[in-house]
């Protein structure tokens, strides 16, 4: 059993603590406001869940995952993170986030913008490129005929194998991306983007088998 560290627990992070309490690991939730705020989300996901601080979340997971607007990256506890495996799952959205010039400009990926705040943290990019519905509908165990995959972006080999034993236990393969300025390949509005699984309209999404989720990212242009 993993222990899984949330540092930002809204629509997507929830769907993953689901899912992972759904392949038998415990869930440490956290957000902004504090614990009190999700005793009753944590309650609801059963005793393998519990709130937190979101230094205490990612203190207390083996693998943390960080879902949280880009404006947030600056106030993220940087010290407990350092030496883990941490899934970066943000997107950046000027229109929600405030324009960053050097994600305008496209000299830096989000990803390694959110490395410059949590220095030590082995970052591995995932889950970024689906919507949080099709998340939760397309979850099949290894080796089902329709199960989905993700693309994942990180520097560290060992975190890279660490993140794909963890989304393979959530229900999903996953194409290797590259490193973490490959990020780019999967970030908002690329092919892989969301679209691989179906249209957001589309209340169950559409399986993407590898193939598919490998042509997406090649197609991917700068
Ligand atoms: N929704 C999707 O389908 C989807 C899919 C893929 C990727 N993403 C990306 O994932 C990220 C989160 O999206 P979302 O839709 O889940 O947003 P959301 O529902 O607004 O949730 C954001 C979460 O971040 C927390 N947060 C904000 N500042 C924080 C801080 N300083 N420390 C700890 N937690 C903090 C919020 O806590 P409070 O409520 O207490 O402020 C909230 O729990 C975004 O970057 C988004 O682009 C979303």
């Amino acid at each position: 059993m993993t222990t899984v560290g949330l540092v930002g627990s809204g629509s997507i992070g929830l769907a993953i603590a689901r899912l992972a309490v759904d392949a038998g690991h415990r869930v440490v939730l956290s957000n902004s406001r504090g614990p009190a705020t999700l005793r009753d989300t944590a309650a609801s996901l059963g005793p393998q869940a519990s709130a937190a601080t979101s230094a205490e979340a990612a203190a207390a997971g083996d693998i943390v995952v960080i879902t949280v607007p880009v404006s947030a990256f600056p106030h993220l506890p940087a010290a407990p993170l350092a030496g883990k495996a941490v899934i970066d799952v943000c997107n950046y959205g000027p229109e929600r986030d405030g324009p960053v010039p050097e994600l305008d400009s496209r000299s830096l990926t989000s990803s390694e913008l959110l490395q410059r705040y949590v220095p030590d943290a082995f970052l591995v990019k995932a889950f970024n490129n689906i919507f949080v519905k099709h998340l939760l509908s397309l979850a099949r165990p290894s080796g089902a005929p329709d199960r989905s995959f993700v693309p994942i972006a990180g520097d560290s080999a060992p975190a890279r194998a660490t993140v794909t034993a963890f989304i393979d236990s959530l229900g999903y393969g996953v194409v290797d991306a590259g490193r973490l300025a490959d990020g780019w390949r999967q970030s908002t509005g690329t092919p892989v983007w969301a679209t691989s699984y179906g249209p957001f309209s589309h209340e169950r999404g559409r399986p993407a088998d590898e193939a598919t989720i490998r042509t997406a990212l090649a197609l991917a242009t700068r």
